[in-house]
């Protein structure tokens, strides 16, 4: 991108939003379904054998993600998660990376890892750049009941393994911090990964869904996160690679690695917010409490080129207003929203 005509193409097609934050980052769900329960996101007496998930035939293909994703690169975009539910469920799923790859992308998967393993050889040969890795405890219990399955603690580990060998790094590793469940997992965790190619990051447990029954007293903030590990490491903040990035970095003054805190309930990080999202079944979304999404389904299935598909996402974005976290208040609490596991994290 030397070419100063190539930068003032960039900055004509950019597209910005009511608050200048432009779209730079797009996370691609591709399944509803996952082989968890995770009790924050999926509790299962919601999610049980009686659930109506997104029929199969109604998901995109891979050939209109792809399209989807041509139609962001125009306006901006630099980066794409694909997420669920869980979306190493979904069949054939190297065979989207491959397509995805040929963009000039960066490119990564969010995942439980009961089945990385298994794929990670594949995603790696197909152009995927990382994974990050949902896993909130090394208790084989306590993991068992955050996550309401049988996979065990050791599988995970395996898969995370598996990452590392086939150069999924850095691999970040997800751990939701729930009052009462799982405080005594943190620096266990810390622990097990220090001096490894794995990046800890610990989550505010947020309000997203209407499902969970979220309450505030269950949120442990960052800041008491990072206080308490100041008792037994000695960490050190870093500065952010990118404005938009949601973790505050921490590096272990040894240099033996850094772990991060997502301080979404306690520090919002709206004003950076560059992330957008796609349902498994083709609706955008531009924000993760977004009440409803844009339906694209007709343009997706029907454009013949990516025009069309590019200038509707232009009219949404430019319309978008939304900063949910900055705003969370007793007033927009009681509004319908989209639930984790059909947008992705
Ligand atoms: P990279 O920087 O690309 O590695 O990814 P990331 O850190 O942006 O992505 P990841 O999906 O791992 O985000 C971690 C967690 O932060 C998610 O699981 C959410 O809990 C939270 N999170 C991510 N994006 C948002 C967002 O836009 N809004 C809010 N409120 N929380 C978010
Ligand atoms: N709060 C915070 N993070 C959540 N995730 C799912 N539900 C929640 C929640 N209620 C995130 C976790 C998981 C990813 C898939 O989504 O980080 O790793
Ligand atoms: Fe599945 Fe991830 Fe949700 Fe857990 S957090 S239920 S692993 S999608
Ligand atoms: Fe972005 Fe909405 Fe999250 Fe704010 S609450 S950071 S606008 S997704």
């Amino acid at each position: 991108m030397s070419n100063p005509h190539h930068l003032l193409l960039d900055a004509y097609v950019m597209v910005s939003d009511k608050y200048g934050r432009q779209l730079r980052d797009l996370r691609i769900s591709v399944t509803d379904r996952c082989n968890f329960r995770c009790r924050y996101c999926m509790p299962r007496e919601k999610f049980g054998s009686d659930h109506a998930f997104m029929p199969k035939r109604a998901f995109l293909s891979f050939d209109e993600i792809e399209k989807v994703v041509k139609s962001c690169k125009e306006l901006g975009l630099q980066k794409v998660r694909i997420t669920g539910g869980e979306p190493l469920l979904r069949p054939n799923l190297p065979d989207l990376v491959k397509k995805l790859s040929k963009l000039d992308l960066d490119i990564a998967l969010t995942t439980n890892a009961s089945l990385l393993r298994k794929y990670a050889k594949e995603l790696s040969e197909a152009g995927l750049n990382r994974v990050t890795v949902s896993l909130d405890a090394l208790d084989q219990d306590i993991h068992s009941k955050m996550t309401d399955s049988n996979t065990s603690v050791d599988t995970i580990l395996d898969g995370i393994n598996a990452a590392i060998e086939f150069g999924l790094t850095p691999v970040k590793v997800n751990c939701v911090v729930q009052k009462g469940v799982n405080e005594s997992e943190v620096k266990k965790l810390v622990d097990h990964f220090r001096n490894t190619e794995v990046i800890v990051r610990f989550i505010e447990y947020m309000d997203v869904g209407r499902t969970n029954g979220w309450m505030l007293g269950q949120v442990i903030p960052s800041f008491d996160i990072i206080n308490y590990l100041q008792k037994y490491f000695d960490l050190n903040p870093l500065n952010s690679e990118s404005s938009s990035d949601v973790a505050k970095r921490w590096a272990h003054s040894d240099g033996s690695g850094e772990i991060g805190v997502i301080s979404s309930v306690s520090s919002p990080f709206c004003g950076d917010c560059v992330r957008a999202r796609l349902s498994a079944n083709g609706y955008l979304h531009t924000c993760l409490f977004a009440s409803g999404g844009h339906d694209l389904r007709a343009i997706i299935h029907n454009s013949e080129d990516i025009q069309t598909l590019t200038e509707a996402i232009r009219a949404i974005w430019t319309r978008r207003d939304d900063r949910y976290s900055e705003l969370r208040s007793s007033d927009n609490s009681a509004l319908p929203r989209i639930e984790m596991s059909y947008i992705g994290g």
